[in-house]
């Protein structure tokens, strides 16, 4: 079971007089444990800069950052992160990559063997687990960092547009695995997209940001039956939330 994660009137500026940027902010969010949160919102408003802030990669400039009661204020090793360019070395296979993330953390890969076997399994990737990143597809080098991601148990998962330089196809399916895999451990899941119907898919909830210096618009409540599959995402009722935000980013003036 994941971890709370609290947002807490959160700001970010880069740079000084007059190259300064308001980034992000104030921003606020609570996240329960076990929750699939998504961040929504044009490019630019911080969405990044706030997954660094949440792994303690990046300083704030105000506000506060709990991940499970704990003020971040360091780089956190107990979170997995994801983002939209993978991590795998190239001399490294499949199964040496994700040890890899064992190793960084001081943890004893041969304790983790079935927990490798099975992460690889749930992504699809049974076969290839000796194959280095250059054999494999994009889609397959994505899956392979999910497994990175996941492979030391986070309670807190960040993903950032993990699925963002994929075709359509492989998207869906990635997708598919995703909602599994979350649904089986229940991590807290912070998930940056770009695509509505990927946030509605996935998501307890959304929250829409607006454009820089971004904050959290609107936060829906996403109430539809899992798994969300093609049954779900073809119902009205999918419909009416994807409408609902593009009506939002509509009224911003970025769709
Ligand atoms: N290291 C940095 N130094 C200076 N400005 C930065 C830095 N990182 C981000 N910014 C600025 O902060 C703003 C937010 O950037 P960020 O990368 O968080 O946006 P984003 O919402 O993730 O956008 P995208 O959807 O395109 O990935 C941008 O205006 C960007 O130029
Ligand atoms: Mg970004």
């Amino acid at each position: 079971m994941g971890a709370t994660v609290e947002i807490d009137s959160v700001t970010k500026f880069f740079g000084e007089g007059a190259d300064e940027v308001h980034a992000l902010g104030p921003a606020s969010l609570s996240v329960e444990a076990g929750e699939f949160v998504s961040l929504l919102g044009p490019s630019g408003c911080g969405k990044s800069t706030l997954m660094l802030m949440i792994a303690g990669l990046l300083d704030r400039t105000d506000g506060e950052i709990r991940v499970g009661g704990k003020s971040v204020d360091a780089p956190r090793t107990d979170v997995g992160i994801m983002f939209q360019d993978n991590t795998l070395v190239p001399w490294r296979t499949v199964e040496g990559n994700v040890e890899l993330q064992l190793e960084l953390r001081g943890l004893e890969p041969a304790d983790y063997r079935q927990r490798i076997a099975e992460l690889i399994k749930s992504v699809h990737l049974q076969g290839f687990e000796q194959r280095h990143p250059y054999e494999l597809s994009g889609g397959m080098q994505q899956r392979a960092a999910f497994c990175q991601a996941l492979v030391h148990k986070p309670e807190t998962v960040l993903l950032d547009e993990p699925l963002g330089k994929l075709d359509a196809m492989t998207r869906e399916l990635i997708r598919a695995d995703l909602q599994t895999l979350w649904m089986d451990t229940r991590p807290t899941v912070i998930f940056v997209t770009h695509s509505i119907e990927e946030a509605v898919q996935l998501s307890s909830r959304v929250c829409v940001i607006t454009p820089r210096p971004g904050r959290i618009e609107r936060i829906l409540e996403i109430d539809l039956p899992r798994p969300r599959d093609l049954e779900v995402k073809s119902s009205p009722e999918f419909t009416a939330y994807t409408r609902e935000i593009q009506a939002i980013f509509h009224g911003y003036g970025v769709i």
